[in-house]
Parts: C-alpha cells; sequence; structure tokens
C-alpha cells in the first residue's frame, strides 16, 4: 500500500486554508493536496489544485472525496467565527461541531490517519486568568464560538482516549495575512487596518484603544500546524488543544506600528458589538507546553509584521490593479 500523504484541506478558500493549501503543496506537492469549500476559491495561488466542493455537514458528500482522493489527513477549517455565530448560535453550533464529528467519525472508522481540527483563544473567558494564559486553567467562554470550540476540543480528546483517533489541535489566536481576507473574527479589525492604511491613511477600529489581544502572523500559524502534524505521536501529550503564542497588541500599539513604517496614520477607535467579546478574552498566551512537546517558537515581532503585512497587501493591490 502508497505510503504517500494526501491532505484534505476543508474550508479551502478562507483566510487560513488558502495559506494551508499553499504549505502543503510545497511539502506534498500540488497533486498531493486536495481542497473543499462551500464556495469557490478566487485564489490566482490556487489554480494548480484540485478543489472540490463540500458542504462539511453531509457526511456521504465528505467520505466521497476521501475515498475519491484516498485521503490519509484531513484539515477541518470549515468554521463560523466569532462575531457571526454570535448572529446566528444555532448555525453556528451546527456547522462547527457536526463538521468536526463528521471528520472525527471517518477517522474513527479507519478511513483516514491523521485530524487537524483549529481551537482557538476563545475557549477561555473572563472567569479566565488573562495574562500569559496557561495550558491548563479556568475556560468559561461566554460566546457561542468559545463554547462549541471548548466543546470540540473535549470531544477530540475524547476520540483520541476512546478510539484511538489521531487527532491534533492548536488554539489559534486572531490570525493576520495578506493573502485571504478573515470573516466574521473579532480579531479581523488587525487585518482591516493595514489595507485602509495603504488605501486611505486612516481607520476607523472597532475594538476600543486599549484592547490588548494575542495574535499571529499567518505563516507563523502554518508553520505551528505542520509542526504539530509532524511530530511524533509519543511527544503530543496534549489532545484537546495547545495554546501558541506570537504577539499580541493593542490597536494604538499597532497604529503606532504603522506609523513607524508608513509615517502618516491616522486611528480612530469606535467600539461596536465585537468589544464585548474582545474583552472576555485573554490579552498574551503562555505556550510552555507547546515548546516543550514539539519545539513551537515564535519568530516574528510586532515591527517585522507590520512590515511583511504592508508589504504584501501592497503587491497584492498592484497585481489586481494590472490584471
Ligand atoms: N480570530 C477568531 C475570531 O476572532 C478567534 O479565533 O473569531
Amino acid at each position: 500500500m502508497s505510503t504517500q500523504e494526501r491532505a484534505l484541506v476543508i474550508g479551502s478558500s478562507g483566510q487560513i486554508g488558502v495559506e494551508l493549501m499553499l504549505a502543503l503543496g510545497e511539502r506534498l506537492g500540488t497533486e498531493n493536496v486536495i481542497g473543499a469549500d462551500i464556495r469557490p476559491s478566487e485564489q490566482e495561488e490556487l489554480k494548480p489544485y484540485t478543489l472540490e466542493m463540500l458542504n462539511v455537514l453531509h457526511m456521504e458528500q465528505l467520505e466521497t472525496i476521501v475515498d475519491r482522493h484516498g485521503i490519509t489527513t484531513v484539515y477541518n477549517l470549515a468554521a463560523m467565527l466569532s462575531a457571526t455565530a454570535e448572529k446566528y448560535p444555532e448555525k453556528a453550533w451546527d456547522l462547527n461541531m457536526v463538521g468536526l464529528f463528521n471528520v472525527l467519525d471517518l477517522a474513527k472508522a479507519g478511513k483516514i490517519k491523521k485530524v487537524f481540527w483549529p481551537s482557538s483563544i476563545a475557549v477561555f473567558g473572563l472567569t479566565t486568568p488573562k495574562t500569559n494564559t496557561p495550558q491548563t486553567t479556568v475556560c468559561e467562554p461566554n460566546t457561542v464560538y468559545g463554547i462549541s470550540k471548548l466543546a470540540g476540543e473535549r470531544w477530540c480528546a475524547y476520540y483520541y482516549e476512546n478510539y484511538g483517533v489521531d487527532v491534533r489541535s492548536i488554539r489559534y489566536p486572531g490570525l493576520i495575512g495578506y493573502r485571504s481576507a478573515p470573516g466574521g473574527g473579532t480579531t479581523d479589525y488587525a487585518v482591516e487596518i493595514f489595507h485602509e492604511a495603504l488605501e486611505h491613511g486612516r481607520y476607523t477600529s472597532f475594538l476600543g484603544e486599549e484592547t490588548r489581544l494575542p495574535m499571529m502572523y499567518i505563516e507563523e500559524a502554518i508553520r505551528a500546524t505542520i509542526q504539530l502534524m509532524e511530530a511524533p505521536p509519543a511527544a503530543i501529550t496534549v489532545r484537546s488543544s495547545y495554546n501558541v503564542s506570537g504577539v499580541d497588541f493593542t490597536p494604538v500599539e499597532l497604529a503606532d506600528g504603522i506609523r513607524r513604517f508608513l509615517g502618516e496614520f491616522e486611528l480612530e477607535c469606535t467600539p461596536d458589538f465585537r468589544q464585548k467579546i474582545a474583552d472576555t478574552w485573554p490579552d498574551s498566551i503562555d505556550d510552555t507546553v507547546a515548546r516543550h512537546d514539539w519545539g513551537w517558537q515564535s519568530r516574528v515581532n510586532l515591527d517585522s509584521l507590520v512590515e511583511t503585512m504592508i508589504e504584501g497587501v501592497r503587491k497584492k493591490k498592484v497585481s489586481s490593479e494590472t490584471l
């Protein structure tokens, strides 16, 4: 039997999906990475890949794709993020949970060998220690999204302990990248700000000036994901989800960083309903366990993140204008 790894990325048109497809394609070869999404990708970079239409809630559709392509590893990124989930609680619960169960059950049945499923800093809540939040601590999330992620984490651990499913997970902080846009998250301001800075030289943040949140440059999140997925099973001591840390900043600190790079930039803060969500989340994360178990180490600071984002958004703007 072939031992070639064949990966399926569910949610391949999304913010993380696009980047993960490209990174996996480089490692495994584009022919061994399949994307699936409910909406087709408009991403130029994904042209060399096989992309399937999939509603992750439909088990038969999922199973057919897994069989058709001889998939060994599934990355299930399909989810409704925190801000949108507050508007559609039942739909969010369904998508976030049923999608996970479908993938875990395929692994339980022996159809796939490995699963990645992202959790989030949203599993924490008002009763969690806010600074340097530990791996194991009080988790009383106050949002639908956070509740679904916490339940998902426990189900991942349960499937590992009771059925031997090799499922691995990371609690992503707010992710910042320029290749693909986020949608419906509370941390999205930290992506929008770069586009507005280059377009208009100013930005109105929907989070308050002093709202500090854990964030990460998206390529670091992808590097962490691949590192975790390639770690030997014996090294993995957490089968719920790992804390990982990148950078943390407030809108004011991010604006200062942009000013250091661009010169002129104006920030205004007009908090909306997302402020209430952000207020329940930690402001920084302790990732000692991930460092110890599989060697996680962040390499990006605020200034290098700002520089990469501004250059990336600029390049993307130029190439879309010359199309
Ligand atoms: N970025 C996500 C959100 O804001 C957190 O996992 O919903």
